[in-house]
């Protein structure tokens, strides 16, 4: 490659880098407005609505799915589809809810986003360099967020965040960790309305991820 080339691809990655940094300070206004008008890859081309997220951003509950489908590209909110009705039924029966309505204390809601904020197209799984260029985004909402705990939905976004291959079926029931903060894993809904055989699965996942959180609170009041 010519020197000039060179030069232009580590501007570019400067750039690129810039940008990330810009993505770690901003403030939950920014951030939206950065989302939905992203250019960082491809996935902007054929998108309708970026989708970055929705929920209480105080939440101590993190959801994090895979990335937007047809009906969340068309609407701009997760899980807005079939899926999505499981999984408000999923975060119904652990007392959480997606609604602003009903969160009185400021910390006990949840907060729903994927990794992926753009849809990729026919739903096909992200490409890396796709989520790389989009994992500032993840990364500064749960700065902001502060969640206690992550629940990764299916094996897409649970080897993007874990960042190994690996099947569901290997990573449930264990708390792995992203970034400082507790994960879990657990089957993707989508997955669930194709497999309901596996829904009791799931359901032992959630009560696993409550007495996680149950564990972590005991944890705190030991150390006070
Ligand atoms: N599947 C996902 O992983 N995320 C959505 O937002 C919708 C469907």
């Amino acid at each position: 490659t010519s020197v000039a080339a060179d030069t232009a691809e580590r501007i570019e990655l400067h750039a690129d880098a810039g940008l990330s940094n810009d993505i770690a300070g901003m403030d939950w206004d920014a951030l939206e407005v950065s989302i939905r008008g992203c250019t960082r890859c491809g996935l902007c081309e054929g998108r309708a609505h970026a989708v970055p997220g929705v929920g209480d951003r105080k939440a101590r509950w993190l959801f994090v799915g895979e990335g937007p489908g047809r009906n969340e590209d068309q609407q701009g909110e997760p899980f807005v589809g079939p899926a999505g009705k499981l999984l408000d039924n999923m975060l119904a029966a652990i007392g959480l809810s997606r609604s602003v309505q009903g969160q009185q204390d400021g910390r006990s809601g949840v907060y729903i986003a994927n990794t992926l904020k753009c849809r990729p197209p026919g739903n096909r799984n992200p490409e890396p360099d796709e989520a790389l260029a989009c994992e500032p985004f993840l990364h500064r909402q749960i700065d902001l967020i502060k969640p206690k705990l992550i629940v990764a939905l299916g094996k897409v976004a649970a080897v993007n965040l874990l960042a190994r291959e690996a099947s569901v079926a290997s990573l449930r029931n264990k708390v792995h960790e992203y970034r400082g903060t507790p994960l879990i894993v657990t089957y993707h809904p989508a997955y669930l309305l194709r497999s309901p055989h596996d829904k009791a699965r799931a359901w032992e996942d959630l009560c696993f991820a409550m007495d996680t959180l149950d564990g972590l609170k005991s944890e705190q009041r030991d150390t006070i």
